[in-house]
């Protein structure tokens, strides 16, 4: 049984549903940062939080593709503000590092992203993000054609790239980092497999209707 579904005149204030109920974890801890409420170090726990939701949004941007190739559930439409959701945490995590953390400090930074191995693999995640936040709209969607689909396929390797550099930032990788990992190793497999499951599937439904199989679809 599908899930029901929801009227299209409400797709667009849910999409603006989730950008609010996205960013609200970043701000809901700045809040309680600024007013002294976290306990340990606020700069840290700030820090950790904003990483750990943009490594999340980019696992929940991945899983729109397969959750409507094996479950049937079609919500294409929140791809863009999830991706987008993954790139401001990003950002902020990047700004409280900056910011926060090393006050600025423009040597401490730069022998941080130069020396230090996971932070020079979370700044290519930065940079790779930069091109696809800058074409999540419907102008370069245009403009780009199918340069675009190939351009958007960078979301791979900036996932990995993102596990990677949560798996180098911890002394003993526990099973936080494991689960996260894995996500993204399976959600990268799925990827691969994809287009000879949906051939696969295509000529098993020709088989059953009795039609011939259609050509490529569309990715
Ligand atoms: C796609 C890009 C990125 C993702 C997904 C990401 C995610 C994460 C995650 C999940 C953590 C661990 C948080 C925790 O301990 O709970 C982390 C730690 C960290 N990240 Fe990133 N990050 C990214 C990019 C960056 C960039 C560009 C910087 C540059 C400054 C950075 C600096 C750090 C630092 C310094 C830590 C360790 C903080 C500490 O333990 O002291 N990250 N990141």
């Amino acid at each position: 049984m599908g899930l029901p579904a929801l009227p299209r005149r409400y797709h667009p204030a849910s999409i603006w549903l989730l950008y609010a109920v996205g960013l609200f974890p970043a701000a809901w801890t700045f809040y309680l940062g600024a007013t002294g409420q976290l306990t340990g170090n606020p700069v840290k726990v700030f820090e950790h939080l904003l990483g750990e939701w943009a490594l999340r949004f980019l696992i929940l941007t991945l899983m729109i593709s397969p959750l409507r190739d094996l479950a049937g559930i079609n919500w294409l439409r929140y791809r863009r503000a999830l991706g987008l959701l993954a790139f401001w945490y990003v950002v902020l995590h990047f700004s409280a590092n900056m910011i926060l953390d090393k006050r600025l400090a423009f040597d401490v930074i730069v022998e941080d992203i130069t020396k230090r191995w996971f932070i020079t693999i979370g700044m290519a995640a930065l940079v790779m993000l930069i091109p696809l936040a800058l074409t999540s709209n419907a102008w370069s969607i245009r403009r780009l054609g199918s340069r675009w689909t190939l351009l958007h396929r960078l979301i791979y390797p900036i996932a990995a790239l993102g596990a990677l550099h949560f798996c180098l930032s911890v002394k003993v990788i526990g099973p936080e980092q494991l689960v996260y990992a894995g996500l993204v190793i399976l959600l990268i497999g799925w990827r691969l497999v994809r287009p000879r499951y949906m051939a696969w599937r295509r000529s098993r439904r020709s088989v059953n209707t009795g039609l011939a199989p259609a050509g490529p679809r569309p990715k």
